[in-house]
Order: structure tokens, then sequence, then C-alpha cells
């Protein structure tokens, strides 16, 4: 049902993602087409408690298109996961006369604003904004295509030296629980191996792919861990393992760590922003609460955050497959 809306409050909330500028510059403008108020709130549920809201028209989001990390700031907020934290929160909209709230993050963010949904009756929307494609819901987290990017990016870099020197690298990707980053950007820079919490394929296993590799006439290797991914302690532990148990190699370890979290956003990322910003809008506009937007099937597609947050993302088993076919 049509809800007769006049602000919606927007923020970013959890690990920044590129696109997040993107997805604010797409609500505040999605509400000025529709003649409707906006409201930035910065770092994320810290600042709703804080009351840190800043009105945003259209030409306040002018040249962020193109920038990564986010111009609201971002935070993890402990306050927020308090009953009084959040009606606080819920005063603060009140007092700013919000009506509906645009959460850009990843699973924890939903789980905030579910909260406050559930508690106060508020209406929110979801915006999934996260590297590690962890949602279920949408194909495509924002962010993730431009990490991949980033990631292959270094691979590439990685491997004019691996080769140069004749050595083997272990690269760690981000992916806390998920190996999304790591099969794709393996297969698009030619790893060897990778290494995903979805799947063990045991140190033995590693090694003796490794040894026939190397037998087959390869000099040099790439192994692309997600960080998340079980079969050693850590990388370093990993490489120490190898080093033992092979020959002929000279190891290495790079970890990628946050620089795949910054940069421009992608082309992909910046029009899946501008595309999940005006859904996000429409669908408070049209009294539609509780929702994620996300991408299905090419189309902008609601799920209940819920769903987003507790369903199971699958890996591509057809990617898993692929990659093996490729390091013959
Ligand atoms: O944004 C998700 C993520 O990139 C994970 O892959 C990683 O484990 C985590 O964030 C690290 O975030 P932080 O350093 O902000 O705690």
């Amino acid at each position: 049902m049509p809800k007769n809306i006049k602000k919606i409050g927007v923020l970013t909330s959890g690990g920044d993602s590129p696109g997040m500028n993107a997805a604010i510059r797409s609500v505040v403008r999605a509400c000025a087409y529709h003649n409707i108020e906006c409201a930035g709130i910065y770092r994320g549920f810290e600042g709703l408690i804080d009351g840190d809201f800043k009105l945003m028209d259209a030409r306040s989001v002018k040249g962020i298109i193109n920038k990564g990390g986010t111009i609201l700031k971002t935070a993890r907020s402990k306050e927020f996961r308090t009953k009084e934290g959040r009606q606080k929160a819920f005063n603060n909209l009140v007092k700013a006369e919000i009506e509906g709230l645009v959460v850009v993050g990843g699973d924890g963010s939903f789980t905030g604003a579910m909260v406050l949904n559930k508690e106060f009756d508020f209406p929110v929307v979801g915006i999934p904004g996260t590297i590690d494609n962890d949602i279920f819901g949408t194909t495509h987290t924002l962010g993730f295509d431009t990490a991949l990017n980033t990631v292959v990016d270094a691979i590439d870099k990685i491997r004019d030296t691996a080769s140069s020197h004749n050595r083997l690298f272990f690269i760690e990707v981000m992916g806390r629980d998920v190996g999304h980053i790591a099969l794709n950007a393996g297969i698009a820079g030619g790893a060897e191996e990778i290494l995903i919490p979805e799947e063990d394929l045991g140190l033995d296993r590693l090694v003796d792919s490794l040894n026939k590799s190397r037998k087959s006439g390869k000099t040099s290797s790439i192994v692309i861990v997600a960080e998340g991914d079980k079969i050693g302690k850590n990388i370093f532990e990993l490489k120490d393992y190898v080093d033992e148990n092979m020959e002929g190699y000279d190891v290495r370890v790079s970890v990628l760590g946050h620089m795949q979290r910054g940069g421009a956003p992608s082309c992909f990322d910046r029009v899946l922003a501008s595309r999940m910003g005006v859904k996000a809008v429409e669908s408070l506009l049209e009294g539609k609460s509780n929702y994620m937007v996300g991408l299905l099937g090419g189309k902008m597609e609601l799920t209940h955050l819920d769903k987003a947050i507790k369903g199971k993302t699958k890996i591509n088993l057809e990617l898993l497959r692929v990659s093996d076919i490729m390091s013959t």
C-alpha cells in the first residue's frame, strides 16, 4: 500500500564497500525526484543514536559516484545492541520526522534494521553493501565486482614476480566465511589452486596437486586462499607445511588485506548502486518494509531481510569445476 512518507533517512554500516557512495547518491536523488526530503545519517547506527543527521539535496551528492568508501562514514555500534540505544535511535528518528530508513550494509547491519522494525514498527529497507558477496537474495552485493577487479590486478602483479623468481605464492584474499572472492578472482587470475571455506581440499591433496603441476612443467604457482579457509590454521602455517613437504619451490605469502575494500567502484557497481537506491526508496514509498533489494535474474527484486540474513549463499559448483580444469 502506498505510504505518504515525506522524509527518508539513509545510513551506511559495517565494513565499507566500493559503491556505497553511489548508493547514497541514488537514494538522495530518488528522494529528490519523488519530492521528499532525505537525511544522511553519519556513522551508521552510532549516528542514529547520537542524532548525527544532515539534510541532503540532489546537489549535495555531486562528484561521489566514482569515490570509494562512504561519505556518511560507517561504524559497528555496540550501543545499538542494547534496548536503550535503540530507543534513543528511534526517538531521534521521530524528532527529525524521518519516516523510513535505507540501511546500506551487510548481515550485521540488516539485523540492526530488522530489530528497529520489530520493536518500533519502523519502515526499513536494506541495500546489500559488502565485498564478500555473502548475502542471500542477490547475485551481487555492492562492491563485490570492484573487489574482484582489485584482487585480479594484484594477482597479475604478483604473478610477474612469481614467474621471474620461479616461486610459489600463497595469496590471502578477504571472505570471512565465504569463498566468492577467492573462487572468481582465482579463476580470472589463473591460480593453480583456490582454497575456500566451502570445500576442504586437505593439505596432502594440495601438496600432491602442486607437485603434479610442477612435474607438468610449471615453474611458478599461485594459490589463492580465502581468509575463512580452514585448511591450515592460517596462511603462514600453510606456507610452512608446503615448505616442509614439497621440494623445489621458494615459497612466499602475500596477504592483500584492506586494500580490497578501497578504490573507485567499477562500472558494474555504480550501475548496481544506482538501481538499488531507486528501488529502495520506491519500495518504502509503496509501503514495503523489512525487505532487502537485490539483483536476481538481471532484475531488481525484494527479499525479506530475515531470509537475506539467514539464507546461505551457495558457491557455484560449475565455477569450482572450471577452476579444476583450468589448473590442469
Ligand atoms: O567487509 C567484509 C570483510 O571484508 C571480511 O571479508 C573481513 O573479514 C572483514 O570485512 C574485516 O573487516 P574489519 O577489519 O573492518 O573488521
